[in-house]
């Protein structure tokens, strides 16, 4: 049992003695380290309900409540806080547990759900923008801290394979391809045909038409549509593929909307049926006047000219999933703006009987300097593959500076974590829902809230045991022993480590871990200058040396979690 619930049990039964319900009884990190290690507002909340006193509640509780082998004796301050100072043996132990601890302290969730994260769902043949890269990276991150906690974790890439930008795309394709271009960079050619069709459909009406025809052609099944289709669709793949490669990415599944293709004709006649639908000038619609929010915004689910809509595509997939997964939650890891998009969708699917816990994990917009949203120097969306070699070469010039010592190929693996990291950083350290301005400085910046700054906090800790083993140093006792007020700081830091990745997830905010793990490297770069670890002798060396180990682990799990890798040198 952590420190924390064990003070939390503690006054469980003192508040059980005054009668006060347990449950009230939350311990958390002290907000203000003056105040101790801990503190619990119990009185204060019990003294509302019982009209009371809170601080009298509070010495009341005292009285009853036994610690002596934890903490020094709590105390009252301000309103009825009870503040616990928890004893330097205490804490030791802390730390000895989590040190042995193959989880470091994490432990699972007590009821495991099948949680099946939507998350990164590229368009073919359109440009993939921000929107898609702040989704590839939160939602992989998501899907590892749950997984980490012990759900059953299913990742969909639910790609937009299927749509009216096809009409454009097959029309392009027959009379303006670049077959260079397109083995090239494929995704590039794709959109660029895209484009060009878009910018001539705009000016000639028959050149319209006929992009439409070669749409209705392949939803008919045309042979020659179809194979162009499956090309397009193969050769994008492909190129995502690289980059999830790159990024360390993969999925479980990535059935993108065609899939659903033969299913949706079939749900909205069914939907008729059901009533949940209703035929209106045409068209087929679901009215929701029950739901205030979304009375006069009816989904629609096929236009009078009998298409289909992303609406309809995602309830197929909802019910393809419930067949296939039985899961206890969905998240759909997609910008804001599609918020309402998805209270209708979720709506529907409550009408078709579906109580799983359906959830949109929005997140802002990536900004540029002039706090628009982020576009490359030429107006155009920024595409995932150049931002990334971007930021991998930007880390190179980086760590050739700093460390000419490093072979050129250790200096490009170096650099691809160090680059990486600082994107995927830069991004999970928001909270999502904010938008936030890209800046390049900031986010390779070896200072601050950053990724190279927590990556460098990690090479510091093993350059450390590279100079003890030179030097022949080795650890003796195996066992911490926290004694120095910076010590003591390091150490509840690395126990809150236990409690961390559960709050993340209550609300889907990986940024607490980023956090979290900035002062931790903080507290690590604290103890390191006021407490010498190789200097220092005998057991109080084996236990800093210790005690820097336990925190090189915690860094790693948890940047890995945020899915950031650490350089053993930089
Ligand atoms: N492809 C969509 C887009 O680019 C995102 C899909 C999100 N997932 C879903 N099930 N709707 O906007």
């Amino acid at each position: 049992m952590s420190l924390q619930s064990l003070l939390q049990s503690r006054l469980a039964a003192a508040l059980s003695k005054v009668g006060i319900d347990a449950a009230i009884g939350i311990v958390t990190p002290a907000a203000d380290a003056r105040f101790g290690d801990f503190q619990s507002n119990a009185a204060m909340v019990a003294a509302k309900v019982q009209k009371k006193n809170p601080r009298e509640l509070a010495t009341s509780i005292l009285k009853y409540l036994q610690v002596e082998d934890l903490c020094e004796p709590p105390t009252v301050a301000g309103a009825g806080f009870i503040n616990f100072k928890v004893l330097d043996s205490a804490l030791s132990d802390a730390v000895n547990t989590v040190r042995s601890d193959a989880c470091l302290g994490v432990s699972p969730v007590p009821n495991p759900k099948t949680i099946i994260v939507d998350f990164s769902s590229p368009n073919v043949a359109k440009p993939m923008h921000v929107g898609h890269i702040r989704s590839t990276i939160l939602g992989d991150s998501l899907s590892r801290i749950a997984r980490h906690l012990g759900h059953c974790v299913v990742t969909d890439n639910h790609i937009g394979d299927w749509g009216t930008q096809f009409g454009k795309v097959i029309y392009g394709w027959k009379h303006l391809l670049n077959k260079e271009s397109l083995e090239m960079s494929p995704i590039e050619e794709l959109v660029r045909l895209y484009r060009e069709v878009n910018a001539l459909e705009e000016h000639d009406p028959a050149i319209k038409e006929t992009v439409r025809g070669e749409l209705v052609k392949l939803q008919q099944g045309d042979a020659e549509n179809l194979e162009i289709w499956r090309q397009a669709v193969a050769l994008s793949w492909n190129e995502f593929e690289h980059l999830y490669d790159l990024l360390g990415i993969t999925f479980d599944e990535r059935l993108g909307e065609s899939f659903y293709n033969d299913a949706l004709g079939p749900l909205a006649d069914r939907l008729l049926s059901q009533q949940i639908a209703k035929e209106s000038e045409g068209a087929v619609c679901i009215f929701f006047p029950d739901i205030p929010a979304l009375e006069d915004k009816p989904c629609l689910i096929r236009k009078s000219d009998g298409g289909f809509l992303y609406a309809t595509t995602d309830l197929a997939t909802m019910e393809y999933r419930e067949k296939r997964w039985k899961p206890d939650a969905v998240w759909y890891v997609t910008g804001a703006p599609q918020q309402l998009h998805f209270e209708q969708v979720f709506a529907v699917g409550r009408k078709m009987g579906i109580a799983t816990d359906l959830r949109h994990i929005a997140f802002g917009s990536i900004l540029g300097d002039d706090r628009k949203m982020m576009k490359t120097r030429s107006g155009e969306n920024v595409e995932l593959g150049g931002l990334l070699r971007e930021a991998i070469e930007r880390a190179l010039t980086v760590v050739a500076e700093k460390n000419s010592n490093l072979s050129k190929s250790e200096q490009e693996e170096v650099a691809r974590t160090i680059g990486l990291g600082a994107v995927k950083y830069a991004d999970l350290m928001q909270h999502r829902l904010t938008d936030y301005v890209f800046s390049w400085e900031k986010m390779l910046s070896f200072q601050g809230n950053t990724a190279p700054y927590l990556q460098n906090a990690y090479v510091r800790i093993c350059s450390i045991f590279r100079k003890a083993e030179v030097e022949g140093i080795g650890i003796q006792s195996g066992s911490i022993s926290i004694s120095e007020p910076a010590e003591r700081a390091l150490a509840l830091q690395i126990l809150k480590f236990g409690e961390i990745l559960h709050a993340v997830l209550e609300d889907q905010r990986p940024n607490l871990l980023c956090l979290y793990l900035y002062e931790l490297a903080d507290s690590f770069h604290h103890f390191y200058e006021a407490c010498p670890i190789l200097k220092s002798e005998g057991g109080i060396r084996s236990s800093r040396m210790e005690l820097a180990g336990v925190t090189s682990k915690v860094l790693k799990t948890g940047l890995g979690l945020l899915g950031i890798g650490v350089p053993e040198r930089m």
